[in-house]
């Protein structure tokens, strides 16, 4: 099979020299990478590194090498047009047609999935006109990913810092895998919960569980690549943030409710993949637990924490909303994940078998898919993210 063709727009802005990196994951993963950077990038990243990188020529204009119609063809060959980082120029650019550079026409010319992974200061990111080309860029179904919140050129930080290469990667990898297809959930915004809930014992200890969150990241990266705005509620993963994903951090149950509730307002869907403690110490000792000679320690006193995932079901906060659960068994695992469904009122659940050495921290996993309507979708033993795949196809055709 030929190298999938990506194309890689670099315009200029001072994340250019990330870009090398996203470079070099291409080409070290088999792909085939022209880079076509805009006459303003090579202020930052000169053309003898994109070239010697990508062991391609390298050209800013349509006059280079004119008997090869490169405006046309590079964009007609290409699997996947990737712009990163897309200045607020090029958003405009694109979103008006405008062809004054080769990087534009390729745009044009292009009928594959087209990824821009916008990066520019916070005043430039939020201006109205921005706003506007992100929206008309979305509509006519390219992926826009959402930048980063951090530090930017100089002493700044906000919103507008270009994602971590390697997670745009992931986006650009999602996105070549489904190939050219609708963004089915642009427009949408989803809510994930991922990893596992600490419930504070005293100021060092806690009971936690096993989950560490790869399938939330997962649903969260896979619904971004499918052009959702995506909230990801993160009880204590340690996780890089998935590329273009509003990441809220909590530790317990409780504040895991709260950020569910808040970001849940105007989802069109909710996914409760966390492992949300079912109970927590009805006592928080201020200060260590210490031995004491001779004695026993006290026992653990519990006490139940909300059922969220119920909560949300019964409660929608929008009509219409879809609510998904996942369900850990370790035994008897299709007659629970029923009763669990029907118990909790939500729309999915995912049902799969959990042990010690199975499914948590693995990268791959195994499920079925229980609907309300009585629908069963087996998924079989595969990457998280083809699972999360698969829940994203449900809810789509929920929400439809
Ligand atoms: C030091 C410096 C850093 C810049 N960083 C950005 C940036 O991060 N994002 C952005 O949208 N524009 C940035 N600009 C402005 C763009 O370079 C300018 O809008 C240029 O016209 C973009 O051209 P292009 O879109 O053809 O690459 C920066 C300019 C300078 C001088």
């Amino acid at each position: 099979m030929d190298k999938p063709k990506v194309v890689l727009g670099v315009s200029g802005g001072i994340a250019a020299y990330k870009a090398c990196e996203l470079l070099r994951r291409f080409t070290e993963s088999g792909h085939g990478v022209r880079v076509v950077p805009t006459a303003s990038a090579l202020h930052f990243v000169g053309a003898a590194t994109w070239s010697a990188l990508s062991g391609n020529p390298v050209a800013t204009e349509v006059w280079d090498d004119v008997h090869q119609v490169p405006h046309v063809r590079i964009g007609q060959h290409a699997d996947l047009v990737v712009v990163a980082p897309a200045t607020a120029d090029m958003l405009a650019k694109a979103a008006h047609g405008l062809a004054d550079d080769l990087l534009t026409n390729t745009l044009l010319t292009a009928r594959c999935p087209v990824v821009f992974a916008p990066a520019m200061h916070t005043e430039m990111w939020e201006h109205p006109a921005t706003q506007d080309n992100v929206a008309t860029l979305r509509r006519r179904g390219a992926v826009v990913i959402e930048p980063a919140v951090g530090r930017l050129t100089g002493v700044d930080t906000g919103k507008g810092r270009l994602p971590d290469p390697a997670e745009i990667f992931e986006v650009c990898r999602r996105v070549l895998a489904r190939g050219v297809t609708e963004p089915d959930l642009r427009g949408r915004h989803v809510v994930v919960s991922a990893g596992g809930t600490r419930e504070p014992l005293d100021p060092v200890r806690f009971l936690g569980n096993r989950s560490s969150g790869k399938q939330g990241y997962a649903l969260a990266r896979t619904a971004a690549a499918r052009g959702a705005r995506v909230t990801l509620v993160s009880a204590n993963a340690g996780l890089p943030d998935p590329a273009g994903v509003d990441v809220v951090r909590v530790g317990t149950a409780v504040q895991l409710r709260e950020a569910v509730l808040k970001a849940a307002a105007d989802a069109d869907a909710v996914v409760m993949a966390a492992a949300v403690a079912d109970f927590r110490p009805a006592v928080y000792a201020t200060g260590k637990i210490k031995k004491r000679d001779g004695q026993d320690p006290d026992p653990i006193v519990l006490v139940r924490n909300p059922d969220i995932l119920a909560e949300i079901s019964a409660d929608r906060a929008r009509p219409g909303q879809v609510v998904v659960g996942f369900a850990a068994e370790t035994d008897d695992v299709l007659a629970n994940g029923r009763a669990k469904l029907a118990r909790k009122g939500c729309d999915l659940l995912v049902v799969n078998e959990v042990g010690e050495a199975r499914t948590f921290g693995s990268e791959e996993n195994e499920a079925v898919v229980l609907g309300a309507d009585g629908s069963e979708t087996p998924v079989p033993h595969g990457p998280k993210e083809a699972l999360a795949d698969t829940v994203w196809d449900l809810v789509v055709r929920r929400l439809a």
